[in-house]
């Protein structure tokens, strides 16, 4: 695949606005974000470019506006700073004149890190591709900067204002999407077989239409069902679920999409493909925070699940021995 990469450009006094993940788990009794792999991530693509001289500002989200998560990147950059070896400042704006003065005033070699840019309503704004460039928050950060860096691979398939807004300087890779990159061509171009996929979490809008793709093609062996897609396949195998269904009835809050609705599509994998599934035959309740494993023939539960168990996972980690990819 062709792309820019950061090794083929002189950032040497050069202003790089870059699009981090910096998007953190967060501990809720402290009331505070967690250190966490992501940030060190971050930064090395930061340092990197501080290092050869850029005037280096990022920006990035951290969660969705509704949840507690959803806060303020003041401790992110103080976090960073200690992965950069150096302070990264704060600006706790995006493109206001404060931010704007923040920009314009830093020094070759220094960081700077903006505000959430989910707290800004422009982020989600559904519009065609090229309209982005028209938004306040392109408008007046783009003609600052000669140079974006795009590293946040995780929001790589979001179609937000900061993801695919500035499109009137070149865009390059950073250091984690280029590792990013490399390594799904490979599994997407060369996948040695047996080719085992592991679904799990709850974002499965993001993975649906890939697993779709895959077993179309038949360019995979082994589905590992966890996450909402493990209580699909259940659902789609005639178990009750009990207290799990509240949750999987609430719809996707920026999907805007209802999990349910892929019932009869999983419904239809697994009749097409069985000998490619592999499905939970046993799930962790959640007892008054206390874990307990039960089989899946014990279901529904008054009890929420969010695990498959010590069974399931010795399933997985059977077909996971003996993949090549
Ligand atoms: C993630 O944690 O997967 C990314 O930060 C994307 O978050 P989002 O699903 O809220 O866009």
């Amino acid at each position: 695949m062709n792309y820019l990469k950061l090794a083929d450009y002189d950032f040497s006094n050069q202003a790089v606005l870059v699009r981090s993940d910096l998007d953190s788990p967060y501990d809720k009794e402290k009331n505070e974000i967690m250190d966490n792999e992501r940030l060190s991530e971050a930064a090395k693509t930061l340092r990197y470019l501080a290092e050869r001289g850029a005037k280096v500002v990022t920006i990035g989200h951290q969660a969705r506006p509704g949840k507690a998560s959803f806060t303020r990147l003041k401790r992110h950059a103080e976090l960073l700073s200690s992965y950069c070896g150096q302070e990264v400042k704060y600006c706790d704006s995006i493109h206001d004149a404060n931010a704007r003065d923040m920009i314009q005033t830093l020094k070759p070699g220094e960081l700077l890190v903006l505000e959430n840019v989910r707290f800004s309503s422009e982020e989600t704004l559904e519009l065609d591709l090229e309209k982005y460039p028209t938004t306040h928050m392109v408008r007046d950060l783009e003609p600052m900067f000669a140079y974006y860096v795009q590293n946040s691979f995780t929001t790589a398939h979001r179609t937000h204002t900061s993801m695919v807004g500035f499109q009137n300087i070149p865009n390059i890779a950073g250091l984690r999407m280029q590792l990013e990159i490399d390594g799904i061509s490979k599994a997407a171009q060369q996948a040695d077989r047996p080719y085992v996929m592991i679904f799990g979490g709850a974002k499965i809008f993001d993975y649906f239409s890939l697993m779709d793709k895959v077993l179309k093609e038949d360019s995979v062996d082994t589905i590992l069902a966890g996450g909402l897609l493990g209580d699909l396949c259940l659902l789609a195998k005639g178990y009750k679920l009990g207290k799990k269904m509240e949750f999987l009835t609430e719809t996707d809050s920026l999907a805007k999409q209802k999990l349910l609705d892929l019932l009869p599509q999983v419904t239809d994998y697994l009749t097409a493909y069985p000998d490619k599934f592999v499905i939970p035959v046993d799930v962790a309740l959640d007892v008054d925070g206390k874990r307990q494993e039960i089989p899946v023939s014990e279901l529904p539960s008054d009890y929420m699940f969010y695990d498959i168990g010590a069974k399931t996972a010795a399933l997985f980690a059977e077909k996971i021995k003996k993949a090549k990819t």
